[in-house]
């Protein structure tokens, strides 16, 4: 095991962000778990704690620029100095184009886009302070284009973009900064997707995985695996990056 950090994973109360904060805690770092509210973190600071790790849940909207200062501030505080951010915290307002409204758009943006940028703002400082520091962005395959999220794979498109300039910018305080792109992974965000197209949970999880070379749909394990060794001190001579995770080579 490596050195014991302080790591924030934004959208930690469920799904990938659960899972990849309790991976975190299994590697030996303290977690602060942020969501949106302080008590939808419980489940997964719960789990965190049962498994001997330690963990702080911190309630924050990633798009309040106030919100996310006093959180990262409270969490330098309680935790340490964080050193390990994930920018997981994500939405979909999906629709074709032409029936996408500007709050679709603007929220997608507001979440993904000013979200990690916030994030990054306030975690930073104490990363350059350190001498060390691990981002890791969660894009999607989405950005490749995907029909009826013009404004979601815009926002993931975009993080690949902000992903390349913090690896820029950080390196030589020994901080790198890197991109996960999922393809299909089993969460409530795709499970929301398949009522929404209305076919039932199984049948969408089944088409999805007959499309997949690895002939299976992603789980959010899978991805906190990856997120474990970007965040490691072997992956310090890889920044800039975006992986592809999605049981083929891009497109799912
Ligand atoms: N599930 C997939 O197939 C898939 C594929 C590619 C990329 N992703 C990305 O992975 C990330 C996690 O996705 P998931 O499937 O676990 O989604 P999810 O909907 O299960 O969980 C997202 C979490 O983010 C939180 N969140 C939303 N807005 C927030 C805000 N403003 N501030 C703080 N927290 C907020 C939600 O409350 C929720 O707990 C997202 O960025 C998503 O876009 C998911």
């Amino acid at each position: 095991m490596g050195e014991s950090r302080v790591a924030i994973v934004t959208g930690a109360a469920r799904g990938i962000g659960a899972a990849t904060a309790q991976r975190l805690a299994k590697d030996g770092h303290a977690v602060a778990v942020l969501d949106l509210d302080e008590s939808s973190c419980a489940d997964t600071v719960t789990r965190i704690t049962k498994d001997g790790g330690h963990a702080l849940a911190v309630g924050a909207d990633v798009s309040d620029a106030d919100a996310v200062n006093a959180a990262v501030e409270r969490i330098a505080e309680v935790l340490g100095p964080p050193t390990i951010l994930v920018n997981n915290a994500g939405v979909t307002r999906d629709n074709l184009l032409f029936r996408m409204t500007e709050a679709d758009w603007d929220t997608v943006m507001g979440v993904h886009l000013r979200g990690s940028f916030l994030m990054t703002r306030a975690a930073q400082k104490h990363m350059v302070a350190a001498k060390w520091g691990r981002i890791v962005n969660l894009s999607s395959t989405s950005a490749l284009g995907n029909r009826g999220q013009a404004n979601y794979s815009t926002a993931k498109a975009g993080l690949q973009g902000f992903t390349r300039t913090l690896s820029v910018e950080l390196g030589q305080f020994g901080i790198t900064a890197n991109a996960i792109a999922p393809g299909f992974i089993a969460t409530e965000m795709t499970r929301a997707t398949a009522e929404r197209v209305g076919v039932s949970w199984e049948d969408f999880q089944q088409g999805a995985a007959a499309q997949i070379p690895v002939r299976r749909v992603g789980q959010p394990e899978d991805i906190a695996n990856t997120v474990s060794f970007l965040t490691s001190e072997e992956s310090g001579f890889v920044s800039g990056q975006v992986i592809y995770v999605s049981g083929g080579p891009g497109r799912r």
